[in-house]
């Protein structure tokens, strides 16, 4: 590499816009590029999803800045560890997890170098593809499975972003996530397409055993809880049982009113 290239990586690195993982090669391996590019294009009407408050897509509306630094947190954690997946999931229902979801999956994907992929699983209220306005939305009940390819599965958003949307609620979700077919069909998926980072929009985890029953697919878990709505008493009942099944990267505040603005910038 020459010294300027080197120069440029380095910066670049220190600005988190390029993902070096600890073996020293960069993300976007060789003999993934073939099927993305193989997955079908979504178009993205970006008035629709800014007023369904993603904000990592245009980034002109300040809280996009919370997500970044989310999102650098996450990473720095993520490649410490060599982790790649994460669920997200919250006490109860409307915390923001599709929310949360879809503008970190977006904040990821503004590092031209983290190819990031976001699937609904949240199988009981699939709102991914809705919230994104998504022309086709497929089937992840297909998709878990074996029913239907990859590329049957996702839609591409731009260079670096794939989604695996959800187009109706599933029977037996628990069921379907701990079937035999699960484990197999998220592994080939991460060996397919290679994402530097794969979320899993969940569902809520005190409703049902769906979170638990799928966990061991993943490397880490953020819980979403909602100021004003979920209680310490709930918090602290998730956080125990998460750390129980896997590693507990952290817990967002979401619906917060206090945001960072008193630092400035
Ligand atoms: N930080 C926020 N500020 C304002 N509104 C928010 C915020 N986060 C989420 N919302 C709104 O709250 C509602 C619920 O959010 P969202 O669908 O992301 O929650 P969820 O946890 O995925 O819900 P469910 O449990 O139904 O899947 C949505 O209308 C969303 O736009
Ligand atoms: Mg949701």
């Amino acid at each position: 590499m020459d010294r300027i290239t080197q120069a440029a990586r380095e910066k670049l690195e220190r600005e988190s816009a390029l993902v070096t993982f600890p073996d020293g090669t960069m993300s976007h391996s060789a003999g993934n590029g073939e099927l993305w590019t193989k997955l079908p294009q979504m178009t993205l009407d970006r008035k629709r999803v800014a007023q369904r408050r993603i904000v990592t897509i245009d980034r002109t509306d300040k809280a996009t800045f919370t997500f970044d630094i989310l999102r650098t947190k996450i990473l720095k954690i993520m490649r410490q560890n060599n982790w790649t997946s994460i669920a997200i999931t919250s006490p109860t229902q409307g915390c923001g997890k599709t929310l949360v979801s879809i503008n970190l999956a977006f904040s990821f994907a503004n590092l031209k170098d983290c190819r990031t992929v976001l699937v609904d699983l949240d199988l009981r209220r699939p709102q991914v593809g809705n919230v994104l306005g998504a022309e086709k939305i497929y089937s992840m009940e297909r998709f878990l499975k074996g029913e239907a390819a990859i590329e049957e599965s996702l839609l591409r958003c731009g260079e670096n972003i794939a989604v695996g949307t959800n187009s109706h609620p599933v029977s037996y979700a628990a069921e379907l996530l701990q079937g035999p077919n699960t484990a197999p069909i998220l592994t080939n998926l991460k060996e397919k397409l290679k994402p530097d980072i794969l979320l899993f929009d969940l569902p809520p985890m005190l409703a049902n055993d769906d979170v638990i029953a799928f966990l061991p697919n993943v490397d880490c878990v953020i819980l979403v809880v909602a100021a004003e709505t979920s209680t310490l008493g709930e918090v602290d009942v998730c956080e125990r049982s998460l750390a129980q099944e896997t590693n507990v990267l952290g817990v967002v505040l979401n619906k917060c009113e206090h945001g960072p603005e008193k630092y400035g910038y």
